[in-house]
């Protein structure tokens, strides 16, 4: 039963809903309560966004959510002060949007509050980038929303492993030419492609997010960079059917920590030598990640001969793996088959530490250095690991391999004697097409 107390704050909750009704009903207004904190907000359906799960297209044959999404973009973006898009509960369905500056706002926040699902029809999407972010300072996306790429319907498409002119699907997330900006809180899940994608990007932060797909759905990457310095990506859990971060070309100070991985493949830095023009990548640390039935574990990978590169300064320390298939490995001859022996990669890997890696692998081969034969591997550290096979069938002994490759072995390193064949090492390999 309401007391009198708080049938008068009803009365008052009441005035103010309906006078923010009837403001918003005065033509697509764009301020509401949440002026109090100085914030200016634009929801989206107060531009015509519908969250009803439907696709629908104005009189123009425009479709409604996408011009809503970016009317409430633009007028957030060009208000002077702080100010804020939302994406209130609902199920908006739309395709591409892009969100660009400059601005005028300081730091423009996106929140998510309901879920965005992305159209099937690829039509809809002028470049592979479903939600584009491009030339901001400070932007954050936020909320407990979540952006559902509805891969399962074009997975298929994605036919880049026997297709040099494959198209590549849109990313769902992707923070292009970006400066100080935050993705946090949000859910991702059954990205077309990459579920974010960062490139051209200076200080960009990833945190407590959930990216979600299939183990075996097509170059569903997590989190990929390129072309970026200080990136850091935390306390997130990323279950996907590629690499769970991977730290393409450019990536200069990227840092992983707090990320639950799996299944996917692993913690990669690569791939790397397939591009022309690559640039290096350098000061990678990973720690405190725990990886749980992934196909690998801390991974670093290059093609063989197509074009050079470096990569450098990279550690990978206090990491659990949980029955993960190869858990340290350097493959540079990624995407070739078994035991074949490729033209050697043009990719110089210096400077690698893999310490403190515990926890259990589903193979007997704990460490698998497969360097280039041209520009072998030098300053690689491998130390303090303690790594339990639990084979599907045969013995529990540790193997290892190193094979052009300068290892220093250090600390605890039960059985691992880098005295195995060279092979190069099996794994669930995924075509990645050309990116930028
Ligand atoms: C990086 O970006 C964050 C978020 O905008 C900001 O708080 C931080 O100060 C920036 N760091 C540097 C070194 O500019
Ligand atoms: C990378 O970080 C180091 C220190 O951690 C700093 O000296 C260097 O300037 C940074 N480089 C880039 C490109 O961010
Ligand atoms: C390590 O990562 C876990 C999340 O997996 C987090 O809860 C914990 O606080 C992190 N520890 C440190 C020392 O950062
Ligand atoms: C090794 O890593 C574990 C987490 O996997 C951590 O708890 C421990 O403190 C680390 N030990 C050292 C010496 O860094």
């Amino acid at each position: 039963m309401a007391t009198p107390r708080t049938n008068e704050l009803t009365k008052v909750v009441l005035f103010l809903g309906l006078a923010l009704f009837f403001s918003e009903a005065q033509g697509r207004t764009h301020r509401s309560l949440a002026q109090t904190t100085g914030t200016a907000v634009f929801d989206v359906t107060s531009y015509g966004a519908k969250g009803d799960g439907k696709e629908a297209v104005d009189e123009d044959g425009e479709p409604i959510n996408d011009v809503a999404f970016i009317q409430a973009w633009n007028a957030a973006c060009h208000t002077a002060g702080p100010a804020k898009v939302v994406i209130p509960p609902g199920k908006f369905v739309l395709g591409q949007v892009i969100f660009a500056g400059p601005c005028q706002c300081p730091n423009p926040i996106v929140e998510v509050q309901g879920t965005v699902i992305a159209t099937t029809d690829l039509s809809q999407y002028p470049s592979p980038d479903w939600f584009l972010f491009e030339r901001v300072d400070g932007v954050v996306l936020t909320g407990t929303g979540t952006f559902d790429g509805q891969g399962h319907v074009n997975w298929g498409q994605n036919d880049c492993e026997k297709n040099p002119d494959c198209v590549t699907l849109p990313s769902s997330i992707k923070f292009h030419r970006l400066s100080n900006a935050v993705i946090e809180g949000i859910k991702s899940v059954n990205s077309m492609f990459f579920h974010i994608f960062v490139t051209g990007c200076h200080n960009v932060t990833v945190r407590n997010v959930n990216l979600v797909a299939p183990f075996d759905s097509p170059n569903t990457d997590g989190v990929h960079t390129s072309i970026s310095d200080m990136v850091t990506i935390a306390d997130s859990v990323i279950a996907t059917g590629d690499d769970c971060v991977s730290v393409g070309h450019g990536s200069v100070n990227v840092t992983v920590t707090g990320v639950t991985c799996g299944p996917g493949h692993g913690i990669s830095v690569g791939s790397l030598g397939k591009q022309v023009g690559e640039k290096p990548v350098q000061f990678v640390h990973v720690k405190n990640c725990t990886l749980v039935r992934s196909d690998n574990g801390a991974r670093i990978k290059s093609w063989p001969a197509r074009t050079a590169n470096t990569a450098s300064d990279i550690i990978f320390e206090e990491l659990i793996m949980d029955h993960v298939k190869n858990p340290i490995i350097i493959n540079q001859r990624y995407g070739c088959k078994k035991n074949s022996v490729p033209k050697p990669s043009l990719v110089k890997i210096s400077n690698v530490q893999f310490k403190n890696i515990t926890g259990t692998t589903i193979t007997n081969a704990v460490v698998n250095i497969i360097c280039s034969e041209k520009f072998p591997c030098e300053g690689i550290h491998v130390g303090d690991i303690d790594l339990q096979p639990i084979p599907l069938k045969g013995l529990a002994q540790v193997t290892s391999t190193c094979s052009n490759a300068n290892v220093i072995l250090e600390g605890k390193h039960d059985g691992i004697t880098c005295s195995g064949a060279p092979a190069t090492p099996t794994s669930t390999e995924e075509a990645e097409s050309d990116l930028e």
